[in-house]
């Protein structure tokens, strides 16, 4: 069976989503899944590109036993045709990617990260950056319990 692909985006692919992709990553591990998964992640904006994610979120990620090892990438849109999924971290991106898709032919189903969140009905992952160490904490909490529950309805979908 074809790897099933997922991309994480989030504005500057430094916070929350190398954190989501981390994540989704761990989950999928510990599922003994990692053959059948494809992940990535990438930001609306290209302002970070090439840098590894924001100290605090991969301390924040350490303290939780996961490593964020990755570089931050624009959003290209071959990634609507190379991935099956693509998560969005809030509206704003949502909105940002979905008119990028319009420009291709690529079939990726778009869906808010948050909607995976059975604890919240809050659309956004608020974004951390500006904030402190509480915040990161935050997107780690609300990630991780997104992540699972997006995990399982892939693995539901797919039948894995
Ligand atoms: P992210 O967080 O979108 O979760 O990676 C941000 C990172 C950088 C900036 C904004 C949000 N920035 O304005 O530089």
């Amino acid at each position: 069976m074809q790897p099933v692909k997922v991309l994480f985006v989030c504005l500057g692919n430094i916070c929350r989503s190398p954190m989501a992709e981390g994540l989704f990553l761990h989950h999928v591990s510990q599922a003994g899944l990692g053959h059948a998964f494809e992940v990535d992640s990438a930001g609306t904006s290209g302002h970070h590109e090439g840098e590894l994610a924001d100290r605090r979120m991969r301390q924040t990620a350490t303290g939780h036993g996961i490593a964020l090892t990755t570089h931050s990438r624009p959003l290209r849109r071959q990634d609507f045709t190379d991935f099956h999924y693509i998560l969005t971290m809030d509206r704003s991106v949502h909105r940002d990617v979905l008119r990028v898709q319009a420009t291709t032919q690529g079939a990726a189903k778009v869906e808010l990260m948050r909607d995976y969140d059975a604890e919240s009905d809050v659309a956004d992952v608020p974004d951390p950056y500006y904030g402190g160490m509480d915040g990161f904490e935050e997107v780690y909490r609300i990630l991780d319990r997104s992540t699972r529950r997006l995990l399982a309805s892939l693995r539901a979908a797919q039948g894995l």
